[in-house]
């Protein structure tokens, strides 16, 4: 699908800027770090961490010391660099370049200020026009986990395809960081100035381009979605939205879209400058630029709700459409007036509808979800006749899925199959990329209130109307996540493990009144490449369907959390218009009398947070 990687040939251009640099390579000896295994999405750690002595540099030497051993032609190459611009964000890249160009790149290329969202670079790797196509690049972030010197940092590496590194690949990854004996950095080439768009060409030989981080993607996302039509929606009198981006890599990003392309005014932009610290402790989100009820704190009540997704006040004056990105923007929040629409429902919604959208006029070719998420989602694909594939947690799980597909080809926009994925976690997106894309499924929102109001002379059908019609075909799949954050990590493990063993005896076994059918510790078996993940969760299903999932979550940067997903479906002719809360609640007891999270853990002053 990609042309092999070339080897740059520099033509020089008027634009170009030449920069005097030494490219001598130093090698410099290191020892291994413990700890440096990449987790759901790669590496993130306490930024203090991360600026100790070699611990950037052992983790990116040791991932050009794993690609150039796969194979991967690193000599001669291009690398895209960039982040979500939290703290350390800039020094970072200056770091990853020098090591990158001492490991023969010959091309790197960085986004305006060190900036771009994760499916930015996604849309980078696999499409930017220039001559060149990269390897693959580092996306500096640790997505919706705070920022600042006191708090995480991230790094990832994403292959060709543009989809962050496979387990083999990370793994690989992890043994070279406990055996790495040096590493080797230019040390005199210069600091880039990536504040300055441009070409920068050092000592004749290495090419650095600093360009808009948004342009390819803003680009690519024109070619799946019918702006024109959005445009009109936006413009209709009786329609509003706000976008909150959570002070995060998106703000600038949502000002080209919304306001430039789509004509929304200012006004609808929420916390659109990007900040180092996502705003901080004093923030409403406490600095936490997760798109959720929890921490999108201004827009939830700016949308007139309350922390559990209820309403709040008369509605009056709240907009029309409410959404919301994380801190690298691949996570999305959808909301309507007084209205949150769960992720597991977005993804249905957004498959049930996905003719509206230009890109998948002709339907999708197939879906996919991860395990914890509810199913929705296969509800609207075994109407429409299409696979649902279920993954372990983690996108990167769905990147095989898409490239395998390739009954049909866009050569505009280099996608195959049309194929959407969703995950409980607040992320969602299309194979036009290989990251959950927020921006996407903004825009696929966008695109489907607009083919439902097309006559201005109607009254608005809200994003609360069609999720009711949503779930008077399909049903309602009542759900809930708890997390207990701060646990200590063997507790957690043991706590698994022993619901692992309980797996094996609980089926026909009655709790509380609920039969359990089946109870099993999720195993994938990858259909694209055979590879097998172990592990991924307990998943518990009763007679009458309703489910409990357990998990550790793999994105903390100290402890474990344990996330418990209470699922129970009520169908189409049942009472759809409850509490999720209430619910599911029966469910939540049974599963803390399971795992003892009752009594065990909540001694350890667990937090707990519906
Ligand atoms: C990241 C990944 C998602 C995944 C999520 C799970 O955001 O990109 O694909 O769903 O982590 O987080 P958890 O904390 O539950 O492991
Ligand atoms: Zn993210």
């Amino acid at each position: 699908k990609h042309s092999p990687n070339v080897t740059v040939v520099l033509k020089r251009k008027a634009a170009e800027k030449a920069l005097a640099g030494d490219l001598t390579v130093t090698t410099e000896s290191t020892e291994p770090i413990d700890g440096q295994k990449p987790g759901t999405s790669g590496l993130r750690k306490k930024t203090k961490v991360f600026m100790g002595k070699n611990y950037l540099e052992n983790f990116v030497q040791s991932t050009f010391t794993s690609l150039k051993s796969t194979g991967v032609p690193i000599e001669g190459g291009t690398l895209v660099v960039s982040g979500d611009g939290r703290y350390y964000n800039k020094e970072a890249i200056q770091v990853i370049t020098k090591m990158a160009v001492a490991n023969g790149v010959k091309a790197v290329w960085i986004g305006k200020d060190g900036l771009m969202s994760t499916p930015a670079a996604s849309a980078v790797i696999r499409c930017r026009e220039g001559g060149f196509v990269p390897f693959g690049g580092f996306i500096l972030s640790a997505s919706h986990n705070p920022g600042g010197i006191d708090e995480d940092f991230g790094i990832k590496f994403n292959c060709e395809n543009g989809g962050s590194a496979i387990e083999k690949v990370t793994d690989l990854i992890y043994q070279n960081t406990q055996s790495i004996k040096e590493y080797k950095i230019c040390k005199g080439f210069p600091n880039i100035d990536i504040s300055t768009c441009g070409t920068y060409v050092v000592g004749d030989k290495v090419r650095v381009d600093v360009f808009d981080g948004t342009e390819d993607h803003v680009g690519l996302l024109q070619k799946v979605f019918d702006f024109e039509a959005i445009k009109k929606l936006i413009a209709r009198k009786d329609f509003s939205m706000v976008y909150d981006s959570m002070n995060g890599v998106q703000g600038p990003y949502a000002r080209k879209v919304f306001v430039d392309e789509l004509g929304a005014p200012e006004s609808a932009l929420m916390n659109a400058i990007p900040k180092e610290d996502f705003g901080g402790k004093d923030s409403p989100s406490h600095g936490h630029a997760d798109p959720n009820l929890t921490y999108a704190v201004e827009l939830v009540a700016k949308m007139g709700l309350n922390k559990l997704g209820e309403r709040i006040g008369s509605g009056d004056s709240v907009p029309d459409f409410g959404a919301a990105a994380d801190g690298d923007a691949d996570r999305n929040m959808i909301l309507g007036k007084q209205w949150f629409v769960s992720p597991s429902d977005s993804v249905a919604i957004i498959a049930a509808n996905i003719s509206c959208i230009p890109f998948f006029k002709d339907g999708l070719n197939g879906c996919a979800r991860s395990m914890p998420t509810s199913g929705a989602l296969d509800l609207v694909a075994k109407k429409k006749k299409i696979p649902c594939f279920v993954t372990p947690t983690g996108w990167k799980f769905f990147g095989n899925l898409m490239d395998s597909g390739d009954e049909k080809y866009f050569p505009d926009t280099e996608c195959y199959t049309p194929f959407i994925c969703g995950e409980e976690s607040f992320g969602t997106g299309g194979n036009h990329v290989r990251e959950k894309d927020g921006m996407w499924a903004v825009l696929a929102w966008l695109q489907i209130l607009a083919s439902k109001n097309k006559d201005e002379s109607k009254p608005l059908v809200t994003v609360e109307a069609i999720t009711m019609d949503h779930w008077k075909t399909y049903g309602r799949n009542y759900y809930c996540r708890y997390d207990y954050e701060g646990v200590a990590s063997e507790g957690a493990n043991t706590m698994m493990s022993n619901l692992k063993e309980k797996c094996g005896t609980l089926k026909g076994e009655e709790i509380k009144g609920m039969k359990v059918e089946s109870a099993e510790s999720f195993e994938y078996h990858d259909p694209v490449d055979k590879s097998v993940s172990s592990n991924q969760g307990i998943k518990i299903i009763f007679t009458d369907g309703s489910r409990i999932v357990f998990r550790l979550s793999g994105t903390g940067s100290a402890g474990a959390t344990i996330r418990l997903y209470l699922e129970k479906y009520e169908k189409p002719s049942g009472n759809l218009a409850l509490s999720q809360f209430e619910v599911v609640k029966p469910l939540a007891a049974i599963a803390l009398e399971m795992s003892d999270l009752t009594g065990k853990h909540r001694k350890l002053h667990v937090l707990r947070k519906p």
